[in-house]
């Protein structure tokens, strides 16, 4: 398979008062084409961080002190302001935990979804309103059409998930980032939801780097698992051998708090 992204040696460091908290310590990290990553780690291990470094939307006290991040022969840490626009929200789509909150909650649905689609692909407001329906469409939101006039505060947590998943996907991105996007949700939405991610993923065939605390989440479905502890991956494979045999101490201690739920 081929790597669509690499992340080499990746140092990040937030400054405070003359201090500086370390936040990455060295970060390498691949991604294959078309496969599903988690990244896995206690919170404050630096998987958020890891992840809007990708396309630099990072925030302003944080420092970019060393490393490389290698998406098509270029390296985005050093990509200019009108290259690094062209792949946020296009090649690379990112979703979060708080649906509702990334979400404007004075504009009507479809025309959230429309307006990123314009800004990211050269289509009329038409045409961006056609995709926008087909996005939701895609995303398994019944009734689409009334959806697209409808607000954010009357629709579900999963429902809004779902529609950022949609505004996401629109793109046809080559990789998606999904920060906890699940995390708010309760069991059963949070599976339905996953599941209908997995489902676009196989259609589509972007790659997913699935952001988590919750190593037991992804056990079913991620291809590769990377352990993230203190700002360094400490371990990384084949999902079936992280669960198998765990090698680094804090991957088992992360497997044996599952184990003790
Ligand atoms: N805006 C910020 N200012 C200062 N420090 C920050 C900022 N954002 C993150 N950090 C620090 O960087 C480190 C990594 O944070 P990060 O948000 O990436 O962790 P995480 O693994 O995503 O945690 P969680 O599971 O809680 O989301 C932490 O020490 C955190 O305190
Ligand atoms: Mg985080």
């Amino acid at each position: 398979m081929n790597k669509i992204l690499e992340i080499k040696n990746l140092h990040i460091h937030f400054r405070h008062h003359h201090q500086a908290v370390k936040a990455l310590e060295g970060v390498d990290l691949d991604i294959y084409e078309g496969e599903i990553l988690a990244l896995v780690g206690q919170s404050g291990s630096g998987k958020t961080v890891t992840g809007l470094s990708i396309t630099r939307i990072l925030p302003p006290s944080a420092e970019i002190i060393n490393g490389e991040v290698i998406f098509g022969n270029q390296d985005l840490l050093k990509a200019g302001p009108a290259r690094i626009n062209a792949i946020r929200g296009r090649d690379v789509a990112y979703i979060f935990q708080e649906a509702a909150a990334s979400l404007n909650p004075v504009l009507a649905i479809g025309r959230q979804v429309a307006e990123s689609i314009m800004l990211h692909q050269n289509k009329t407001r038409k045409e961006a309103w056609d995709l926008a329906l087909d996005a939701l469409t895609q995303a398994r939101l019944s009734r689409p059409e009334s959806i697209m006039r409808s607000y954010p505060h009357q629709l579900s947590g999963g429902m809004n998930q779902r529609v950022m998943i949609a505004m996401a996907i629109a793109a046809a991105p080559r990789l998606l980032i999904a920060d906890e996007p699940t995390t708010a949700l309760d069991v059963t939405v949070e599976s339905e939801v996953i599941g209908e991610l997995l489902e676009l993923r196989e259609k589509f065939n972007f790659s997913i780097l699935f952001i988590t605390h919750n190593l037991s989440l992804v056990e079913k479905f991620a291809h590769r698992v990377a352990i993230m502890h203190r700002g360094r991956i400490v371990e990384q494979g084949a999902s079936r051998r992280i669960f198998a045999s765990p090698v680094h101490p804090h991957t088992r201690e992360l497997i044996d708090s599952i184990i003790r739920i």
